[in-house]
This record gives C-alpha cells, structure tokens and sequence, in this order.
C-alpha cells in the first residue's frame, strides 16, 4: 500500500557537514536555525573527516542516520567519485551536498544556485540583457560561479586569474562563451562590464586586497564577493562608495544551504533578514576588527606573491 506523503515534522532525520577541518563552518547554525524554525525533529551536525576516512564514512552515512550531508574542503572533489554526481557537480568539478535517494547516494553543487540566489536578491532582472561579466579567480568557486553565468545566458565571461593556465583551463571546460584574461588585463577588461565577482581569496582577513579600480565599471554594474571574512570585504565597500549595487559571501552561504535542506527535510526554507542576522552576529563575534576601506591603485595590477593557506582560508571561503 502507498505510504501517505510525511510531513516535515514527520520526516526528521540528521544531516551534516563534513569537512577537515570543519569547527569554522557556519552549516550548522543556518540548518538548525531553519529545523527549529519548521518543527522538524532533526538535527544537523559537524562531522570532522579525515580524507583517509571519507570513502568510509560515506559508505556508512545510512548506518550512521544521516540523510545527507554538506562538502567542504577538502573533499569537495574527492566525493565526486564516491557518489553519484548531477551534470551540474560533474560541470563544476565539485560537489558540496550529497543526499541518500534509496539506495543511491547522489551529489550536486548548491554553491551555484547559492551564487545566483544572492545576486537575484539584491539584483533583480541582472541577467536581462547581461553582455559582459569578469570572473576573478579560477578555482573550484570560479567554476561554480561561471557554470551559473553560462547557463543564464551571460554573452561573454573572462576569467582573470594570477595563473594564466588555469584560466585557460577554466574557460575551456565552459566553451566559446567563456574566454582567460591575464591578471594585468583585469582594470583594462572592466569598462562595459555589467557584473563583477570575485572568487580568489584576496580581501579576505590576512590577505592583500584586490589590486583594481572600480572607475571604468559602467554605473548599472554589479559587484560580487565569494568572500565574507570580513562580511564587508575592500571590494563591496568600495563598490559601495561608487554607488554600485552589491552582493556579498554571505548572501551566497545562506542561498547555498537552501536545496540541502530541502533534500534532506523535504522543506524549501528562506533565507530571511532573522537568519542573515543570526549568521552575521556569530561571524563578527568570531572576528577581531574588520579593515576600514579598500587600498586602491588605479594602475597597480600586479600579481600579489602571497599564496594563501589553506587552513587560514578555510575559515572564511567555504561556500559549502
Ligand atoms: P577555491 O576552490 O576556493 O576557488 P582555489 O582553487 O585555491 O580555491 O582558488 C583560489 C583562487 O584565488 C585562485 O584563482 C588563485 O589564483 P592562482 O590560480 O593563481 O593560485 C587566487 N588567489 C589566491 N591568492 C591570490 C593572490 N595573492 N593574488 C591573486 N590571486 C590569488
């Protein structure tokens, strides 16, 4: 006989989120905010997992009581041969949430959606007509980022990044619509350019700013930051100053975190102004003072020599 459909209250179950380190992740704080917030008896943990013990612990979430869970890093990549990915993880390269669906585990990658949903939110109708966007970065957050750009029909996207290479790598997974620009091409590429994102970790807390002048963006442009240690990076401040609307790393953590739950829970939560504000107060409790404005040299495009770490950016650049 069918089983009636359960309700939220129902359905409860755990999920997680699953990373090595993971104490930084804000994962639980969003999910548990929103079981709360539904009644739902659940509950969303931290799971630390050593990359020796990921194919392990996978093979036991069922076991373990986990409907699913979130990636971060360093797994993101490894957990696409552990599952079974969507077009949309086996595109971007990476996955960061992973549901049991029967028997099967599968994966895809919300920080796409996450991109798209915060630039929805503060800037409606963008992509009407949207010629020219510049990527910055080109890791595993660019590709999400420009995989989101391409299938909302931006015309032409160049991806500028320190390592020329890999911005040739990028733009040739994502075809004709997507071309590599050199570090120093960036301020030269801006003029005409509609939207902005900037996915490496310059601007983050302990890094150099980005090396740009905002002037030749048009006054219609969008600007975008994956970062959000500090919540306001140099870059939104400064793309702020110029009257330039805006859309931060948060934004994208909290519209990310959407289609997990509902996987899990069978609920699509909001992301409201209550949840932004819960996040945003346990983030600045964490931080110690944020930098006041952005260090700007008009011509100075110069590649910075300070690579970042990876455990210090961890803290503050897990689009999970
Ligand atoms: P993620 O998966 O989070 O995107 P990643 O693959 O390590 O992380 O990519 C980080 C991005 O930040 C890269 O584009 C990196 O440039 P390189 O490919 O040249 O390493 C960029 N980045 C990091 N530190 C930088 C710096 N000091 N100056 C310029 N770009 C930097």
């Amino acid at each position: 006989m069918k089983q009636p459909k359960k309700t939220a209250e129902q359905r409860g179950g755990a999920a997680c989120v699953i990373g090595w380190p993971v104490k930084h992740s804000r994962s639980p704080l969003i999910h548990n905010y929103w079981i709360k917030q539904h009644g739902i008896a659940g509950e969303y943990r931290r799971e630390e997992v050593a990359p020796d013990r990921l194919a392990d612990f996978l093979a036991r979430m069922a076991a373990l009581g986990y409907l699913g869970c979130n990636v971060t890093l360093p797994h993101k990549e490894a957990v696409l041969a552990l599952t079974e990915p969507d077009n949309r993880a086996r595109a971007v390269g990476a996955a960061n949430t992973l549901w049991l669906d029967g028997n099967h585990l599968r994966s895809t990658n919300t920080d796409v959606e996450g991109f798209l949903g915060g630039l929805d939110a503060a800037a409606p109708g963008w992509d009407n007509g949207m010629e020219k966007a510049v990527v910055l970065g080109a890791g595993g957050a660019a590709a999400a980022v420009t995989f989101g750009l391409v299938g909302r029909g931006v015309e032409r996207i160049r991806v500028v990044n320190r390592t020329y290479e890999r911005a040739e790598a990028l733009a040739k997974r994502f075809g004709s619509r997507v071309k590599p620009a050199r570090w120093e091409e960036m301020t030269g590429l801006f003029s005409g350019t509609q939207l902005l994102i900037n996915t490496t970790s310059l601007g983050m807390e302990g890094q150099p700013s980005l090396p740009c002048n905002l002037k030749p963006l048009p006054d219609s442009a969008v600007v975008a930051d994956i970062v959000y240690v500090p919540l306001e990076t140099p870059l939104i401040a400064a793309a702020k100053a110029r009257g330039l609307r805006v859309t931060d790393g948060l934004s994208m953590l909290l519209h990310q975190a959407v289609r997990g739950f509902s996987l899990w829970f069978g609920v699509v939560p909001e992301v409201t102004p209550e949840l932004r504000a819960l996040v945003e107060a346990d983030l600045r409790a964490a931080a110690p003072a944020v930098p006041a404005a952005m260090d700007l040299k008009p011509d100075d495009t110069q590649p910075s020599q300070i690579k970042s770490p990876r455990a210090k950016r961890a803290k503050a650049k897990p689009v999970e």
